[in-house]
């Protein structure tokens, strides 16, 4: 299946761009490098610099007339949201139409959109699933939820078939410092420099930490499964801030204590995620524990810095 993959140059993009050509998927990337990078776009494949946001956009689905768009090119920090609401509409709602609006002109089959845990806002410290009521407590999970809307819309008045997937904290190799869920990588590279990093708050807030690989999967399942249907994304485990740090220290042999500060306004206490409708839509799972996914991620940080090998 021919798939253009916009955000395709970034973390979770160029994983999922990996899995699709491992799949025997023919993909091509539209990405205009804001936070991604080129290094990360797989050899022979086809690569468009191109904002999603302007017209340009409309010769790659001319040229390359795909049979599905994977959605993940996106503003994806949260702080700048809060910072500059229209900017981060711009990125994430306008472009998200644009796509659309094109994906319907050149007859499109799957539309499948990178949504995201921040549409819940507070939940307790409970798994939740997709019928949680929506409550998005900063502006990005505002665009992220205005998207879904605009792409159910889109399939009751153009009959554009969708799977919307609502990632929890992505974390794995390539992940940037900035924007969603970095901690694993602010973590990882502090503590290899040598650095202590922060931990916000007294560390005892819990996250549900997917593996970049298990994402990259559940994209390529969507191409054939789920269809108009929405999914959580996560590993339905809590894993505190704390415990975490402990686990990143304890595989990295380094006994670097972390800096207490002020809790972040408007971060949530708990999210977990129940995964059980993807598990019997898409038949996806979770491959990876957080053990696992953590020992190639700090691997791969350290074979950047070129220093040897974490883990057992
Ligand atoms: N990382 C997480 O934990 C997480 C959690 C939930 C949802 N998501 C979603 O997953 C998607 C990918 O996020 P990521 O963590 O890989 O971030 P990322 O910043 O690494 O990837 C985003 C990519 O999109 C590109 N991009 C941004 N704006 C663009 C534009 N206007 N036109 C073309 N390209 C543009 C960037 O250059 C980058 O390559 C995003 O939609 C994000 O909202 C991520």
């Amino acid at each position: 299946m021919k798939v253009l993959v916009t955000g395709g140059a970034g973390f979770i993009g160029s994983h999922v761009v990996q899995n699709l050509v491992k799949s025997g998927h023919d993909p091509v990337v539209a990405d205009n490098l804001c936070t991604g990078s080129l290094e990360f776009v797989e050899k022979d494949v086809p690569f468009y610099k191109v904002d999603i946001t302007t017209p340009k956009i409309e010769t790659v689905f001319a040229k390359e007339r795909p049979d599905a768009v994977i959605h993940l090119a996106a503003q994806v920090d949260v702080a700048y949201s809060i910072q500059d609401p229209a900017g981060d509409a711009r990125q994430n709602i306008l472009g998200t139409i644009q796509l659309l609006a094109n994906s319907q002109r050149f007859d499109v089959k799957k539309f499948i959109f990178s949504s995201s845990c921040a549409v819940y806002g507070k939940q307790d410290d409970v798994s939740i699933d997709e019928t949680f009521p929506v409550n998005p407590l900063s502006y990005y999970g505002i665009s992220k939820y205005s998207s879904e809307m605009y792409i159910k819309a889109f399939n009751s008045l153009h009959q554009l078939p969708y799977t919307i997937l609502r990632y929890a904290n992505v974390y794995g190799p390539r992940q940037s410092t900035k924007g969603e869920g970095g901690v694993i990588s602010i973590f990882a590279q502090k503590v290899l420099q040598g650095i202590p990093p922060f931990i916000y708050g007294d560390g005892e807030q819990t996250r549900d930490f997917v593996f970049v690989k298990d994402v990259g999967e559940a994209n390529v399942l969507s191409l054939n499964s789920g269809t108009n249907e929405t999914f959580n994304i996560g590993c339905n485990t809590k894993t505190s801030i704390n415990e975490l740090y402990q686990s990143i220290s304890k595989l990295s042999y380094k006994n670097i204590h972390p800096i207490y500060t002020q809790a972040r306004s408007g971060d949530i206490l708990h999210s977990r995620l129940n995964n059980s409708k993807a598990k019997s839509f898409l038949d996806w799972e979770p491959k990876y524990d957080l053990q696992s996914g953590l020992t190639e991620t700090l691997n791969y940080y350290l074979n950047t810095n070129e220093k040897g090998s974490f883990g057992a």
